[in-house]
């Protein structure tokens, strides 16, 4: 059901989005779940159990940015911009970009960045997100699949990767912003193999985010920069 994309009214669907998807239904209003085309904007609505609350998801990069624009410190201060490194202007890919915030630090913070994300459903509010702030394009781009999958030309400077923790699958009450991922995602059991391909894919700098308790990874990182909740390791080749 979460593949098909529903069209509101009869608009024309732009194509960056229409492409990924050969079932279209047109309807004339929204109350199921699922991916909704208003003419404007899409949109993903859908009932929160753990709230209990109706509820309509569209990304907004624009806001995501003023957001973190406020609450950022400079790369260095924060445990995220310590694991990347100092080093200007570098190629980050984001292999799993979910709503696009961490992404979006990297390029808030001046780095090129191509985020990665294999959900159709958050692949299409982010292809539209960028559609709709189209001015960050110059060094923000969005692939729907994954990195290791699809054939790409560059190589990145640093990868970062932050699975679905299985602690995050299992809590009855997820946050807010992880509920969403709790339904539509069934959990990333891959994440040994994808670390593995990340560490040797040619990138200087691998920056895996996980629980702070989690157990440590083998090969050891190289640093390890801890939060309250969560901790960045980094594995510098
Ligand atoms: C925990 S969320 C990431 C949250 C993200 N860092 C943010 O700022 O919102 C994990 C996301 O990555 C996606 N994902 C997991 N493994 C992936 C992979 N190997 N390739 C592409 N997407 C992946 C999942 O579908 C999910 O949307």
């Amino acid at each position: 059901m979460h593949d098909v994309l529903h069209c509101l009214f009869n608009t024309e669907i732009p194509f960056e989005i229409s492409q990924y998807f050969t079932d279209i239904r047109e309807v004339h209003d929204s109350p199921e779940s699922g991916l909704y085309w208003d003419g404007k904007v899409l949109a993903f609505h859908w009932y929160d159990e753990h709230h209990q609350s109706e509820r309509r998801e569209v990304f907004e990069f624009n806001q995501i940015l003023t957001d973190l624009a406020r609450k950022l410190g400079p790369p260095p201060k924060e445990l995220l911009g310590k694991a990347l490194g100092k080093e200007a202007k570098q190629l980050v890919w984001d292999l799993t970009a979910g709503t696009g915030r961490d992404g979006l630090n990297f390029y808030l913070w001046g780095h090129d960045v191509h985020m990665f994300e294999r959900n159709i459903v958050i692949a299409a509010l982010l292809i539209d997100a960028l559609r709709r702030a189209p001015e960050l394009k110059e060094r923000l781009q969005i692939t729907y699949g994954e990195a290791s999958k699809t054939s790409q030309s560059e190589t990145p400077d640093a990868i970062y990767y932050d699975p679905m923790f299985k602690e995050d699958v299992k809590k009855s009450r997820p946050r807010k912003e992880m509920a969403l991922f709790k339904i539509l995602t069934s959990g990333d059991d891959d994440q040994e193999e994808v670390l593995d391909w990340a560490l040797n894919s040619g990138a200087k700098r691998i920056i895996l985010k996980r629980p702070v308790k989690a157990q440590s990874t083998e090969p050891k990182a190289t640093a390890i920069f801890k939060g309250k909740t969560v901790r960045f390791d980094l594995f510098q080749r």
